[in-house]
């Protein structure tokens, strides 16, 4: 069962997933919307609120969401959440019962398997190639699915973006079976080559998509805010089981991200950030193939916040090398913990976007010990038993 906790490397944390560049978030302009909203709103915002989020803010979401990602929707659509991690368990719990089949990407986001697990339901992995989810395969192994979830912008963890060919495919297994599909765009902003595809809910016409944002890898993963954007004829259902889960979100920070978005931060901190990120993944690929090479293969990623290191071939098992660089502070993933099925070669998963470029050569040379040293112990491991 997935775990969040058992990789938190005490000390230094130099590789962390999903953490954004709070060093370089706009301190200043946060501090002033949320000192202005403290002293001009505080009578309307310390009362109970809407169910499913401060309205100017769905409002301000969904007018975004259409521009950026092509998502059509109404603010009337728009589900605040205590991040995407609170979607996940909603749709879990109220959209499916216990047992029923779930598709999810294989290797694929943790946190969307923990919430189907803890729901009793049925996660079928399903192998990826380079258009995303095998539509097919999925057919084959789990036909009477009742949801797929799906990262159509950029794999997670790999990469890879869904062909617009698989997703009609998706969608109409979708419409045909009266199933669901859960697109999770997070991060589909950190695209740093070419135009990204706008998202497959653009593509639905026949109300089958629920589709999950979260602020946590744009503004700050503590401020636990998220959204789900759910066909007209689930809103009701949601929100009355939205209601009961913790009645609302914090109104005074929905408030304060609603200003920022509606004064033209939000877009202007993505855009710095994508220049920002852009250099860090340089930096950590140069270090690389500096400390480490012909040892981990690292390729560019045009999207994202973290790469794949892919380990020797002849390395059967990454969770040495992780708990040797737990074990003295360094934090970073292997891919097998994204997986359910075997892996065709070993990887770890290493997030930029956190750190900067100090922190990120002085990762991957503690990072180059640590490997060399499980390397050596494998070869004479190898020989000890020939
Ligand atoms: C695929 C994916 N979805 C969602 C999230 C964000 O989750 P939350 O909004 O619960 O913080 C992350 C965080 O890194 C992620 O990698």
């Amino acid at each position: 069962v997935f775990s969040p906790s058992v990789y938190k490397a005490p000390g230094q944390q130099a590789f962390q997933l999903g953490q954004p560049a709070i060093d370089a978030f706009p301190h200043a302009i946060w501090h002033r919307l949320l000192s202005r909203r403290y002293r001009c709103s505080w009578q309307e915002l310390f009362g109970y609120q809407d169910a499913f989020g401060y309205p100017p803010l769905r409002a301000a979401i969904a007018a975004y969401l259409g521009v950026a990602r092509g998502v059509q929707c109404s603010p009337d659509q728009v589900i605040i959440t205590a991040g995407s991690q609170q979607g996940l368990d909603l749709l879990a719990r109220t959209l499916l019962q216990p047992d029923d089949a779930v598709w999810m990407e294989d290797p694929g986001y943790g946190g969307a398997r923990w919430a189907f697990q803890r729901a009793g339901l049925r996660v079928v992995p399903v192998p990826l190639d380079h258009a995303g989810l095998d539509v097919s395969a999925a057919q084959n192994l789990a036909p009477d699915a009742r949801l797929a979830f799906v990262t159509p912008s950029h794999q997670f963890p790999l990469g890879m973006t869904m062909s617009l060919e698989r997703r009609l495919a998706l969608l109409a297994w979708a419409t045909d079976r009266q199933s669901w599909i859960v697109e999770d765009d997070c991060n589909s902003e950190y695209r740093y080559a070419g135009r990204p595809l706008p998202a497959l809910q653009g593509l639905d016409t026949s109300g089958r998509v629920l589709y999950l944002g979260t602020f946590s890898n744009i503004l700050f993963p503590a401020l636990r805010l998220g959204y789900l954007v759910v066909p007209s004829a689930l809103v009701d259902t949601l929100m009355t089981a939205r209601r009961v889960v913790d009645l609302h979100a914090p109104a005074l920070e929905q408030a304060v991200v609603a200003d920022f978005i509606v004064q033209g931060h939000f877009v202007r901190h993505i855009r710095r950030m994508r220049t920002l990120y852009t250099h860090r993944q340089t930096v950590l690929r140069t270090a690389i193939g500096r400390y480490l090479p012909g040892i981990l293969e690292v390729h560019p990623d045009p999207a994202g916040m973290h790469l794949v290191a892919w380990l020797p071939p002849q390395l059967a098992e990454s969770e040495p090398i992780v708990q040797a660089a737990h074990a003295i502070g360094l934090e970073l993933l292997p891919l097998s913990w994204f997986s359910v099925g075997p892996l065709r070669r070993q990887g770890l998963v290493l997030g930029y976007a956190a750190i900067d470029d100090d922190q990120i050569i002085e990762g991957v040379r503690t990072l180059s010990r640590v490997v060399e040293r499980t390397l050596k112990d494998s070869r004479q491991n190898v020989l000890r038993d020939a």
